[in-house]
């Protein structure tokens, strides 16, 4: 009998650690119990996911919640399950395809034409290591998505925003942007052999960039603009990646992926930090990782590189620099690529 009682003893330490690390890795859920009754948000891509799970949390806290996707079949389904769930009835459904300008301009041109109010703005929606493929303006598809759509929203929606303060827009990067570099002379990759996972890289690391260079804009405005990575979460992220699909990588990283991965459901509680916790009152421009404020990459704290890549995009989007609003009479029939 005593035999067994050595390996019964490291396993129950080897199982009680992992829980342990798993608990650890998990972060656990959002400290702050702030509600947000008639307050009004916006989240991108919250049909699945971190995107979803985050639209629920804040339903819960009783806002007026929209969720902003692209395939209206799923954000119907998705609203519908929050308002099941909450039993708020202010959680709706809108177009918006970031992959085009022109919905990105439409979606916010009815947000403001329509609500009252928009308080907090999570720019959640991202695709990842998809091939090269372009958006409808001819961006290459993980910057387009995750970072130029968002751009060219937040921007339109800033005077809504300035108007209901105090407002917060959210970014949702990713730890992956230590591993980007911006690349001005080639933000679409048109001259350089395309990599997939620096494209993804790249587009997170703009988005930092873009958190920076915002927040010195919006400074005395009210208005806060963070960005974060949530933490590595079991979501349809990795879809392009083949991972998913191979039973080799299901057996062999399945253990490791369980303990080292969030549900997606915890990986929204960072996300909801950011957007409502009553001590992050005036924090601008920072970058947390999961509820911790840390330091991003050193080429995200590169202000002329964060005013450069500003300019490059908002003339890719065609925004007046100087107002920040869209240039008038400026035609996106001719992809923005091709415009000088
Ligand atoms: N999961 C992680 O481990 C992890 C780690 C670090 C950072 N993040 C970041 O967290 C955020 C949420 O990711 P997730 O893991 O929840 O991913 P997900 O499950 O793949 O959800 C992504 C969402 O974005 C939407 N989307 C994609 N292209 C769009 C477009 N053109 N227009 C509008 N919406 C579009 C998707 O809509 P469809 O369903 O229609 O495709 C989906 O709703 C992303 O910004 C991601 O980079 C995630």
């Amino acid at each position: 009998m005593s035999r067994y009682l050595l390996p019964a003893s490291v396993l129950g330490t080897a199982v009680g650690g992992a829980v342990l690390l798993k608990d650890y890795v998990a972060g656990g859920t959002c400290p702050s119990k702030a509600t947000i009754p008639g307050k009004t948000v916006i989240v991108t891509g919250a049909n699945t996911g971190i995107g979803k799970q985050t639209a629920l949390e804040l339903a819960r806290r009783g806002g007026n919640v929209i969720l902003a996707c692209r395939d209206m079949e799923k954000c119907e389904a998705a609203a519908r399950d929050i308002r099941g769930e909450t039993l708020n009835h202010r959680v709706s459904a809108r177009h918006l395809d970031l992959a085009s300008l022109k919905s990105v301009r439409e979606f916010a041109a009815k947000v403001i034409e329509e609500e009252e109010r928009v308080d907090i703005l999570i720019n959640n929606a991202a695709v990842m290591r998809c091939p090269y493929w372009t958006t409808e303006d001819g961006f290459e598809m993980q910057l387009g998505v995750n970072y130029l759509g968002h751009f060219l929203l937040t921007n339109l929606l800033l005077d809504k925003l300035k108007a209901s303060v105090p407002g917060r827009v959210v970014n949702l990067s990713s730890l992956a942007h230590v591993a980007g570099h911006v690349d001005l002379e080639d933000l679409n990759w048109q001259r350089r052999k395309y990599d997939t996972k620096a494209a993804y890289c790249q587009s997170k690391l703009a988005l930092v960039l873009f958190t920076k260079e915002l927040s010195r804009r919006l400074r005395g405005s009210g208005v806060t603009v963070n960005a974060l990575h949530p933490g590595v979460a079991r979501t349809e992220l990795g879809r392009h990646t083949g991972m998913h699909r191979s039973t080799f990588s299901s057996f062999t990283l399945g253990p490791i992926f369980w303990l080292l991965v969030k549900s997606p459901q915890l990986a929204a509680q960072p996300s909801t930090y950011l957007a409502v916790a009553e001590e992050l009152e005036g924090v601008s421009g920072k970058y947390f990782d999961g509820f911790k404020e840390k330091a991003p990459a050193p080429e995200a704290e590169d202000e002329e590189l964060a005013q450069r890549l500003w300019a490059e995009s908002a003339r890719l989007v065609g925004l007046d620099m100087s107002h920040g609003s869209p240039v008038r009479g400026q035609s996106l029939s001719r992809s923005p690529l091709e415009q000088v």
